[in-house]
């Protein structure tokens, strides 16, 4: 497996696998700090790819003021090993400047669907991921690219991208990696204190309690929300919530009710950390 830093070098790989019958290319773009949630996609595409880049940039221009770039975990050593053993067969690792050389005038900025659940506590942030993932589809070029269902409003926000804007390129959401305990599997959960990654798994066990609760009774949002809020307080004390939403699982617009199919999804900040998963209930 080698590792890239430069656009060209990444090109002629991608050109050289194209040429000599190893394709489709997969693709699956990362922040680094790779776990186990990251080599699940890994895997996924080198099964369905004969050729898998796995890009690791940690994007500056999706983090807010005050947010943290500075302190994002930068492991490349252990994601390039992670990458080698799940299948890849190229890491492109540029630096900001060969991706952002100059101040980008242009943008990729999504309405709607960006500006609810993380978009509205943090605004800005799908700007950057759109824009930033649509240069490195263009720089990759693949036939399919890989994302994980916890960040489900990325993944919508994405492929809904890559059809307005006809990118040739299959959008593959695979489902999230979860610890033994329920907690969704997070570069992130890094930042959390040994008591708080005890009291995480409450996030998912108030989904599940939802998803239980809707399925049996088809209770109004209003109430699944204040029910999850309540177990949070009481499970969870120390969190502070973001939100906790009951959406469309298509067009992430709010609902009243829940007799169609919903995504509960939730952010809460736990310590250093800021902690998303969701829950689709059928
Ligand atoms: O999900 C992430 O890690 C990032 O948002 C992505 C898609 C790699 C863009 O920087």
């Amino acid at each position: 497996m080698n590792i890239y830093t430069t656009i060209t070098e990444v090109r002629q790989a991608v050109a050289d696998a194209r040429a000599t019958g190893r394709g489709p290319i997969g693709f699956v773009p990362t922040m680094g700090a790779l776990h186990a949630g990251h080599g699940r996609l890994v895997e996924t595409a080198a099964a369905r790819c004969g050729f898998v880049v796995v890009s690791v940039f940690v994007n500056p221009t999706q983090f807010g003021p005050g947010e943290d770039f500075a302190a994002y975990p930068r492991t490349l050593v252990e994601d390039a090993a992670r990458c080698e053993a799940a299948g890849a067969a190229a890491i492109f690792a540029p630096s900001v400047a060969e991706i952002y050389p100059q101040p980008g005038l242009a943008q990729v900025h999504i309405q709607a669907l960006g500006e609810t659940l993380c978009g509205a506590s943090r605004p800005g942030h799908f700007t950057g991921v759109c824009t930033v993932v649509g240069k490195l589809f263009n720089i990759v070029g693949p036939d399919q690219a890989f994302f994980g269902a916890k960040d489900f409003q990325q993944a919508a926000i994405i492929r809904r991208m890559a059809a307005d804007l006809n990118f040739p390129v299959e959008i593959v959401v695979c489902p999230t990696v979860r610890e033994p305990d329920g907690l969704a599997m997070s570069s992130r959960n890094r930042y959390l204190t040994p008591p708080q990654r005890a009291a995480a798994p409450a996030l998912f066990r108030s989904l599940q309690a939802a998803a239980t609760a809707i399925r049996e009774r088809r209770p109004a949002a209003n109430d699944v929300r204040a029910a999850i809020q309540a177990q949070l307080a009481d499970e969870l004390p120390e969190g502070d919530v973001d939100y906790i939403e009951l959406v469309d699982p298509h067009d992430l617009r709010n609902v009243q009710t829940t007799d169609r199919p919903v995504l509960i999804a939730l952010a809460v900040r736990l310590g250093k950390a800021r902690l998303i998963d969701n829950i689709v209930v059928d």
